[in-house]
């Protein structure tokens, strides 16, 4: 069975965007493939984070991905923090990586330019990546298209460590949706829709209450064209919309356009916030059935376990390839 795996950074709620992206995605897949789903805590650090929202956050996540339909049975599930063998691997991937590669990466350019204090994290971030990705020789990782120069540098990485020290990865591949690789801001439609950002108008949380996700929806930032039609560099508000709506209900966009031809943008937005309302109703419905068991904990110890086993063998593995072991060097 081959296997896939993605993680989530708990840096603010969950929004349409990382559902659309990559949670859906992966519950879409879980029934063929073996599932890896994290939460990407250690991430979440490369910027200063109250300790308190990151705390309750990481068990929102966890909850919430099961609310959204991923399946404890199907998925290992996991708190990244908690299996301490992927920083130990970072590290011995760092050696692997280099300083240009590292800092070619769009993310850090952005980020480093916003803030000329940076951590040394937020370099590294995309070799933590890796290591998330390589430990437990995942095939797919599906991601937004934001993420996939990350899955491309972890396969870089590890196909220079393979040749360096002999076979020790397989190589992984970024997996995008049709439709939702990049969900954009509502109010912003050039900008990707992100749980960081300080104004929520224009970004649908999966914790939203109904009303405000019908009105953000209302509201959303379109074009004086007046057509439902698909065209990003021209139409961008519009075309953000058939693309949640096609996501959520697996409509093609070319269909919706048909649907909606000759028809006001009024009437196009009514439909794309009823189905939002409706796939998030049911979503938070059972999130809140969710979010105080007990079953989380069971959820994550069983998680946590399988993730350790995996990655102490592969840790293991590295070293003696490496010559840093007391084992036999003879694998
Ligand atoms: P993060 O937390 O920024 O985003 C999580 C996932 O959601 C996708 N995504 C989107 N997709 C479509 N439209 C959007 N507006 C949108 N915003 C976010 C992202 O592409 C991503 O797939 N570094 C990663 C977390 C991570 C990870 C990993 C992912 C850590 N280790 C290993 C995969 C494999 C991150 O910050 O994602």
């Amino acid at each position: 069975m081959k296997r896939i795996l993605t993680g989530l950074k708990p840096t603010g709620d969950l929004t349409l965007g990382n559902y659309i992206g990559a949670i859906r995605q992966m519950v879409s897949m879980q029934d063929e493939y073996d599932s890896f789903l994290f939460v990407a805590d250690l991430h979440a650090l490369t910027i200063y984070q109250d300790r308190l929202e990151l705390n309750e956050r990481i068990r929102k996540f966890i909850a919430m991905y099961i609310a959204c339909g991923i399946d404890p049975e199907k998925n290992t599930i996991y708190i990244q923090s908690e299996n301490e063998y992927i920083p130990a691997i970072s590290y011995l991937l760092e050696c692997t990586t280099t300083y240009g590669e590292a800092s070619r990466m769009i993310q850090f350019k952005e980020k480093s330019k916003q803030n000329a204090n940076f951590s040394v994290g937020l370099l590294t971030y995309p070799v933590l990546m890796a290591a998330d990705i390589l430990y437990c020789d995942c095939d797919y990782v599906p991601v937004g298209i934001d993420q996939k120069q990350h899955v491309e540098l972890a396969r870089n990485i590890a196909e220079r460590f393979n040749s360096r020290y002999g076979e020790t990865f397989i190589l992984p591949e970024p997996l995008l949706s049709e439709t939702g690789t990049k969900i954009f801001d509502l109010k912003n439609p050039t900008k990707k829709m992100s749980k960081s950002e300080e104004n929520p108008s224009g970004v649908i949380s999966l914790f939203d209450d109904l009303t405000s996700i019908t009105n953000k929806i209302m509201k959303a930032t379109t074009d004086s064209l007046n057509q439902v039609h698909y065209d990003l560099e021209n139409q961008p508000g519009i075309s953000n919309l058939l693309n949640i709506a096609s996501s959520l209900t697996n409509i093609s966009i070319s269909e919706l356009e048909e649907q909606f031809k000759g028809k006001g943008y009024g009437e196009f937005k009514k439909f794309v916030a009823d189905i939002t309302v409706k796939h998030l109703g049911e979503i938070q419905k059972r999130y809140e059935q969710i979010i105080n068991s007990k079953m989380l904990d069971d959820v994550l110890n069983k998680g946590i376990k399988h993730s350790r086993q995996l990655a102490k063998e592969k840790y293991e593995f590295m070293k003696t390839k490496m010559g840093i072991t007391r084992n036999d060097l003879k694998i």
